[in-house]
């Protein structure tokens, strides 16, 4: 269930009447806490006892060694299985809220309040939870399903212009692979703006919900939401090991560059029509230099990325804006075209 935009905490206090849960445990990073948790506790309207429990930000976070420190937290805190974490931060905190709290005990419930771009229009929703492990990205998880998104836009009055940016690749995506007209009024945002995004939120988390609701486990249609992933993943996993990570959103768009570039290479979609995506992420991204990493490198990520099956790279690739296919096989040195491609473009 999604509550979007939940006026003034109601569905919130409502909720936790309803659920009466035996404690709160309210997840946050150092940024959420100072921009976030004063609003969420000034409106909270209950006598529940809660505990914070506050972790450094970054993905360098979203790690087991922090998974297993919050689950001793949770632990010491005798929390029972009625308690209920509340994630209250990006998709660093919901992805890892959401597996810690899917574990421990064998599960107890959450709720995901999403105070990024990226994570109100995607990583709250949808039931993918994850850590990373040596580099690869959300390479241990579960599917586990959040009991309740509330969104409250407003968070994003306070989150800096890079970070509103890396949501809106993936705003970007959910036009490119499911609604054309989603994709125009994207691009024809005259300025990168909280106020001028807040309209198209709701439409990009609808997309991302129609596509989960029809495929939670990712048999089929959901895997249409990986594009840009495959070579965006390895992007972000090789800097994340050279101890200079850059944010997913970034890594997605350069990603969606380089197959939205294959997509046309394999004739699947017309090359106008890949040329129009690729100048219009430009747009709004710059460049990211790869020159530091070898091609190799960046394919032997993409062999590991938990998406393939049957030792094959697999790729989502948009057939048309609007529309993607998915298991699409590339051999792998056009993925070192399409990478080359990417490190030619001025
Ligand atoms: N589960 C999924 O389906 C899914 C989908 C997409 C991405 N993801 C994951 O999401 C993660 C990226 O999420 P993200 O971009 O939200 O990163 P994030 O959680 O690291 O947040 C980005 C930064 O913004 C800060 N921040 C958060 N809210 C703020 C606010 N309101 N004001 C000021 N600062 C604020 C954070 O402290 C952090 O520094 C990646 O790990 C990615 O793999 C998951």
């Amino acid at each position: 269930m999604v509550s979007f935009p939940d006026e003034d905490f109601f569905q919130l206090n409502t909720y936790l009447d309803e659920l009466k849960p035996s404690k709160l445990f309210i997840l946050v990073d150092e940024n959420t806490h100072g921009h976030c948790l004063p609003t969420l506790l000034g409106n909270l309207e209950t006598s529940l006892p809660f505990e914070i429990l506050e972790i450094e930000s970054g993905e360098e976070m979203k790690t087991l060694t922090t998974a297993a420190h919050l689950w001793e937290i949770l632990a010491e805190f005798e929390a029972d299985r009625k308690a209920l974490l509340i994630n209250l931060g990006g998709g660093v905190i919901t992805d890892l809220g959401g597996f810690v709290a899917s574990t421990y005990k064998r599960g107890i419930k959450f709720i995901n309040i999403p105070t990024t771009l990226l994570a109100m229009c995607d990583a709250s929703i949808g039931g993918k939870t994850g850590i990373d492990h040596q580099f690869i990205k959300n390479i241990i998880g579960t599917f586990a399903a959040a009991d309740h998104v509330f969104v409250y836009p407003d968070f994003l009055k306070s989150l800096p212009f890079a970070e509103l940016r890396s949501g809106f690749a993936e705003m970007l995506k959910h036009g490119l692979i499911a609604d054309e007209k989603h994709w125009e009024d994207l691009i024809a945002l005259p300025d990168l703006e909280a106020e001028q995004v807040f309209p198209h939120i709701k439409r990009s988390m609808d997309i991302k919900l129609e596509i989960v609701e029809q495929d939670f486990r990712e048999q089929n249609i959901r895997k249409t939401l990986n594009f840009g992933h495959t070579v965006g993943h390895a992007i972000e996993s090789i800097h994340l090991e050279s101890g200079k990570p850059i944010l997913h959103g970034e890594a997605v768009a350069a990603g969606m560059i380089c197959e939205a570039w294959l997509s046309a290479n394999e004739k699947i979609i017309a090359p106008e029509e890949a040329n129009r995506i690729i100048e219009n992420i430009r747009r709004f991204f710059p460049p990211i230099d790869l020159s530091a990493f070898p091609g190799e490198d960046l394919v032997d990520l993409m062999r590991k990325d938990k998406k393939n099956s049957r030792n094959r790279i697999n790729f989502s690739l948009p057939e048309k804006i609007g529309r993607a296919r998915y298991d699409v096989h590339i051999p792998e040195e056009n993925i070192y075209h399409a990478l080359h491609y990417y490190q030619n473009l001025t």
